[in-house]
């Protein structure tokens, strides 16, 4: 269960960042952006021009460059963050919600 986890993450991830959202008004990484705003700014620095956040979650600035942070490490973690992370809340998040996220993690600077 867990080894397919990263597949199936990974291959929806691929099918909502495909070809059929293309012709969305705002790209993915934008709607993300606007997500992490209202939902992860609160603990994480998610944008370059945030000054505050909490001193024990990492800046998504961070997340970017770690080999770990894959588009699909991401995905998986942000659909169950309890089960690998007691400090990070569960957000309950969607599937289109966190393709979103991740396509603005991984948009960002490294
Ligand atoms: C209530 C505070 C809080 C909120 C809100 C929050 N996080 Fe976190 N997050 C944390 C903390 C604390 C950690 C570090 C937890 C740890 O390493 O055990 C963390 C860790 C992470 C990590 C790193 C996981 C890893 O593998 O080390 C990611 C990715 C992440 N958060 C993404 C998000 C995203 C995306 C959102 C918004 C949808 C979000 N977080 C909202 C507190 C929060």
């Amino acid at each position: 269960m867990t080894k397919t986890l990263p597949i199936v993450s990974a291959a929806i991830l691929a099918s909502l960042l495909g070809a059929g959202w293309a012709q969305a008004a705002e790209t993915a990484a934008e709607r993300g952006e606007i997500l992490a705003r209202r939902w992860c700014a609160a603990c994480h620095v998610v944008t370059a021009d945030q000054t505050t956040a909490s001193s024990d979650a990492p800046s998504f600035f961070v997340l970017t460059g770690d080999r770990a942070r894959t588009a699909a490490g991401l995905a998986d973690f942000l659909l169950l963050p309890g089960t690998t992370h007691s400090q990070m809340p569960d957000l309950h998040l969607s599937r289109v919600e966190i393709a979103d996220i991740v396509a603005y993690v991984v948009s960002l600077p490294k």
